[in-house]
């Protein structure tokens, strides 16, 4: 009896003091995992915090101020008060079957191919996931991704949880102190080159771009597509503004250009697409062989997106399917109203003495704020980042909010981005006008003082 005892107390001692080292490590215990260290910062929760506090006019996010088209509203309103008792369970995981329907007659009128909507099309939650899912469902511990700067902010923390290293090419004004096209924003070629190797397994394409709004060339694309054959790459291909394309620019799929099919997964936005980003339904689609490694990652996170607005989406498309080639139907009405709101806001930013890039597409503008430097105290800010600063400072003096753009680059290409402001023009004319006159009076005040 006693020998047992003894024996177990000195087992209890052993797993005890075993136990010791991990209990005063434990300050760390529950820190955040090393895969997610480094994406703490976002610009956007410091952003909207920053626009609470001072309520100035907010032209930082990218979001519409007025009415989303009534007909998907009401077709939202019908899913939710549907008679059908399931019309508001859960629904297929990969997908609504009519929003597949719908997404599949669409994309295979844009292909050029019949698209398989139970296996070649994933309904996501926004395009974020989509994002998410290409990304954990493709990269592995050490591979390496190629990402273009500036960048949609996500694409580098969502790399890094997923164990790859992002490898970093910065598009690079190519024509400075004018306005200029975002077209003048260029890749070099031997310089992208440079990065493909071996240990290469993605590379992220974003057209119509953000921040900037260059929808890429069918020759960029082309000179992006032959890299990957070359290296035996996947190409993940963001094109959530591929709805907002400003005459004589066209969007081009690189999922269309010869033999991307096979490598390429493209990723849409229904938030984007009908100007509902608060709905948060997104998707992707491309060939079975990889939109399985979405499914499984997505059938382990979220499993099954919401259905009556899934529901609702599908409505949407298939009243645009029966309209797409005439000026009324959403998706091209939405480009003439964007262009006439691009124009004017480029037009009053000159006046103030910053220089545009106009967008070729998509409904962000940067501009060069850099000649303003003299008219400008930053010294009370003290953020690293030169358009921190900026943005910051024309928050609570002038009340006129835009996004710093070297958020969208890693540390090290920060200082290109630190001349810019993002500003965001898909808004009601009369909040555009009130941008125009805050930024004038603000000019007025400067000439006397
Ligand atoms: C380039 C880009 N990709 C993806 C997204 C995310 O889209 P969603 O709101 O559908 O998740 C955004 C949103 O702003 C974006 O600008």
């Amino acid at each position: 009896m006693l020998c047992q005892r003894a024996a177990f107390l000195g087992h209890f001692a052993r797993q005890y003091i075993r136990a010791l080292p991990a209990r005063t490590m434990s300050t760390n215990k529950f820190d955040l995992p090393a895969r997610y260290q480094g994406a703490t910062k976002s610009v956007w929760v410091e952003y909207i915090q920053l626009a609470l506090q001072y309520k100035p006019l907010n032209l930082g996010q990218g979001f519409p101020d007025y009415h989303a088209p009534k007909y998907a509203l009401d077709a939202l309103a019908s899913a939710a008060n549907s008679p059908d008792p399931l019309a508001n369970q859960y629904t297929r995981g990969f997908g609504h079957p009519r929003l597949v329907q719908a997404l599949s007659r669409m994309y295979s009128g844009l292909v050029g191919h019949t698209i398989d909507p139970l296996n070649e099309v994933l309904v996501t939650v926004g395009a974020y996931e989509a994002l998410y899912a290409t990304i954990q469902g493709h990269v592995d511990q050490g591979d390496e991704v190629i990402i273009i700067e500036p960048f949609f902010d996500c694409y580098e923390p969502m790399v890094k949880a997923a164990g790859g290293v992002a490898r970093f090419i910065p598009l690079v004004p190519t024509v400075t102190g004018r306005t200029i096209s975002s077209e003048d924003w260029k890749l070099d070629p031997l310089e992208l080159a440079k990065l493909f190797n071996e240990k290469t397994k993605m590379i992220i394409v974003n057209t119509p771009h953000n921040p900037l709004g260059k929808v890429m060339s069918r020759q960029e694309l082309q000179m992006i597509a032959d890299l990957c054959k070359q290296w035996n790459v996947l190409c993940v291909s963001d094109e959530v503004y591929e709805h907002m394309v400003y005459a004589p620019y066209q969007h081009v799929r690189i999922c269309t250009l010869p033999d991307m099919w096979e490598r390429t997964i493209t990723i849409g936005s229904a938030g984007k697409t009908f100007s509902l980003t608060g709905w948060k339904i997104g998707w992707a689609y491309g060939p079975a062989s990889l939109m399985r490694n979405l499914q499984m990652v997505h059938q382990n996170c979220v499993y099954t997106c919401a259905t009556p607005i899934q529901e609702a989406i599908a409505v949407g498309f298939e009243k645009e399917l029966n309209q797409l080639s005439s000026p009324e139907c959403y998706f091209n009405s939405i480009s003439t109203e964007l262009i006439a709101k691009r124009d004017y806001m480029a037009r009053f930013l000159e006046d103030i003495g910053m220089h545009p890039t106009i967008p070729q597409g998509g409904y962000f503008m940067v501009a060069d704020w850099s000649k303003l430097a003299d008219k400008v105290d930053l010294s009370q800010e003290t953020d690293a980042q030169r358009d921190y600063r900026f943005t910051k400072w024309m928050t609570k003096t002038v009340g006129l909010q835009g996004i710093p753009p070297s958020a969208f680059y890693n540390d090290e290409h920060k200082p290109l981005g630190e001349d810019y402001v993002r500003y965001c023009f898909f808004k009601r004319d009369d909040t555009l006008e009130r941008a125009a006159n805050i930024l004038s009076e603000w000019k007025n005040r400067t000439k006397s003082n």
